[in-house]
């Protein structure tokens, strides 16, 4: 079965969004959660409802895009169980798998180009989270913020 990855993006990750999204639907189930042109929308907006659609069990990982990549990665993160990883490059993409088991991916639309982006989204797709001590200390990221 193809794994049902979900992508979203405010205005200012539109564009690669959609390059992306023509990637994706290639080899896995792709769902878009918006938005659908280049009119002004609020990333918290947008990209929270996608990360709801994740935790709901609708899509196995997620690939959030705004024009940084910040916003899109700060309101991700507030949502628990999500492991949000803004990647710059192969490397960021790579470790933000195997040590940080990243279930969502966020990438900056105004800021990478479309090679090293599909390059990113290659690299954190087909890499695996190694587990082990590395297991212990995701869930110690979830018990630590739960009691703050
Ligand atoms: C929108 O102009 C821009 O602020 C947004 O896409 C993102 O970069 C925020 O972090």
């Amino acid at each position: 079965m193809k794994e049902k990855i979900g992508i979203a993006s405010d205005h200012g990750g539109f564009d690669l969004k959609e390059l992306i999204k023509t990637k994706l639907m290639k080899t896995v189930d792709c769902t878009d959660y918006g938005t659908n042109n280049h009119d002004s929308v609020d990333y918290p907006v947008v990209i929270g409802a996608a990360c709801k659609k994740l935790l709901a069990g609708e899509v196995d990982r997620l690939v959030i895009l705004c024009g940084t990549g910040i916003g899109a990665s700060i309101i991700a993160n507030r949502f628990s169980g999500v492991r949000a990883a803004l990647c710059h490059d192969e490397f960021t993409a790579e470790m933000s798998r195997r040590h940080n088991n990243a279930n969502v991916l966020v990438l900056g639309g105004r800021i990478l180009g479309p090679d090293l982006a599909e390059r990113i989204l290659e690299k954190w797709l087909h890499t695996e989270f190694e587990g082990g001590r590395h297991e212990r200390r995701i869930n110690s990221i979830e018990e630590i913020s739960q009691n703050q």
